[in-house]
């Protein structure tokens, strides 16, 4: 099938060296024409598994990369809107999304063809039908399910593995205004035969999305609450609490064979420093204000909010009952990610610690395996940037560790090896308690 999709971020640029892999014949389509050329010379703008290997394998064959937005709806069969959705403090960023919408509308006015715009970009219930629908129709002067269809297709892809979600997803959802619509997206989606598909109407696929970020996001706040509630209590800790919970039946069923089967949503239901990236803060703020719009609070998911924006705040009280007064204290920060697997820093509870650190006059060395240069762009000289685990660790008076990297499973043996041993923060409960001297954890 000829498709085009439009923005080249993780979302539409995943999508687009995918569909090429799977046979589709795709053009991407960004402003950006700095990002344009790179990904033309089969650079990828962003760290993502196995996402340049595919890359450099379908450019200039099944996919192209252009800044001709308006050709390449010419070209193809069907689009696919990717362009970002941010939260912009109050609701829902719908400017790039209306102005794609726009220009999308402006091509179909010339084409003679019936064509296919399709959303993926995440977009609280009723944009595809109440915004995009109306400036497609406005801008083309054609009829909605009579000249084109709108559809409504979300994605489940986590940052760091998202060429392997798109490859094999759990799940694809359709939302389609009718029939014609949803047949086309059948056809995009033929070549993943055997996955279950949803087919609804455009507002409930907006919605499943939506639902499923903040089933996460909730159980992740939910922990957290707990594991606060343990360290005010003490002499609880919140991992064995967890250990216990976990082993129930609903979340790691016993086979037959007397072997459990672990369900992955029990990576949710661990105490740490809190979520961040660029989907879950976003995503539950949106549709908070977006309830609230609807005439309908939703107390639930602004608590989970709340707790999250406080969290990052237990490893500064865990600092302060050791360091009363910061100032001039030599601090490591480990991880700068908002998760493992990933450059992206975007809402990183790494920031707010930085900066509270910062102003109570601490001296701040940070270390992560692959997000150094978005930490130059965020800190510049402010804080100091290390390029080894080891050397990070040296001469420090605490370290606090932010993101579950893999390589920080060393961190018992490297400590081993410095005299005299800083006090260690683990803000993600990963290490061992009983493995560092003068170690803390959350929801302990
Ligand atoms: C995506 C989704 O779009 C968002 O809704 C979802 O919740 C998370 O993932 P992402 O891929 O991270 O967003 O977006 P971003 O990195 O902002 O990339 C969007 C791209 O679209 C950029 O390269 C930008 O240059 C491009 N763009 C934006 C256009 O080509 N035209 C525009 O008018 C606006
Ligand atoms: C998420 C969803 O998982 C994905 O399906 C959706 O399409 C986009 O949003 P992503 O933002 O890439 O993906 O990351 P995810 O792995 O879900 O982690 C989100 C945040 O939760 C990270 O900051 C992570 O550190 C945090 N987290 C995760 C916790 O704080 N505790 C946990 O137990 C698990």
């Amino acid at each position: 099938m000829k498709v085009s999709i439009i923005g080249t971020g993780y979302v539409g640029l995943v999508t687009g060296v995918c569909f090429a892999e799977k046979g589709h014949q795709v053009v991407c389509v960004d402003v950006d024409k700095g990002k344009v050329n790179k990904i033309n010379k089969g650079i990828a703008p962003i760290f993502e598994k196995g996402l340049e290997e595919l890359l450099q394998k379908n450019i200039q064959k099944n996919l192209q990369v252009t800044t001709d937005l308006y050709n390449s709806v010419l070209s193809t069969d069907i689009t696919l809107i990717a362009v970002g959705t941010p939260y912009n403090g109050i609701e829902i960023d719908l400017t790039y999304v209306k102005e794609v919408s726009r220009q999308i509308g402006n091509a179909l006015k010339d084409k003679a063809n019936y064509h296919v715009v399709v959303v993926k970009s995440t977009i609280v219930p009723g944009t595809t039908d109440e915004v995009v629908l109306s400036i497609l129709e406005e801008a083309s002067k054609k009829k909605a399910g009579v000249d084109f269809g709108v559809g409504m297709n979300p994605e489940f892809l986590t940052e760091g593995d998202a060429v392997n979600d798109f490859m094999h997803p759990d799940r694809i959802v359709l939302g389609g205004l009718d029939n014609r619509t949803i047949h086309a997206m059948e056809e995009l989606y033929h070549c993943f035969e055997g996955v279950d598909l949803i087919r609804t109407n455009n507002k409930t696929a907006e919605m499943i999305k939506y639902a499923s970020n903040a089933l996460l996001a909730t159980m992740i706040s939910f922990s957290n609450e707990l594991g606060n509630l343990c360290s005010a209590m003490g002499n609880i800790d919140i991992v064995d609490v967890m250990k216990g919970v976990h082993m129930s039946n609903y979340l790691s069923p016993i086979q037959p064979d007397g072997d459990r089967v672990v369900a992955p949503i029990t990576a949710f239901l661990i105490a740490g420093c809190g979520f961040g990236g660029s989907c879950l803060p976003k995503d539950i703020k949106a549709l908070i204000s977006h309830g609230k719009k609807a005439g309908k609070q939703m107390p639930l998911l602004e608590a989970v909010i709340r707790i999250n924006e406080h969290q990052y705040e237990q490893v500064l009280s865990l600092l302060n009952r050791h360091f009363p007064s910061l100032k001039g204290i030599h601090v490591t920060i480990l991880g700068l990610a908002f998760k493992p697997g990933t450059d992206d820093m975007r809402e990183s509870p790494a920031i707010p610690i930085i900066r509270k650190l910062l102003d109570q006059g601490a001296l701040i060395k940070a270390y992560d395996p692959i997000s150094k240069h978005e930490a130059k762009k965020i800190f510049g000289d402010s804080i100091e940037i290390s390029n080894d685990l080891f050397e990070s660790l040296q001469n420090s008076q605490a370290v606090i560790l932010v993101t579950r990297w893999e390589e920080f499973y060393k961190i018992p043996e490297l400590l081993v090896n410095i005299q005299p041993q800083p006090l260690f923060i683990d803000g993600r409960r990963m290490l061992d308690k009983h493995s560092i001297e003068n170690y803390q954890g959350i929801g302990m």
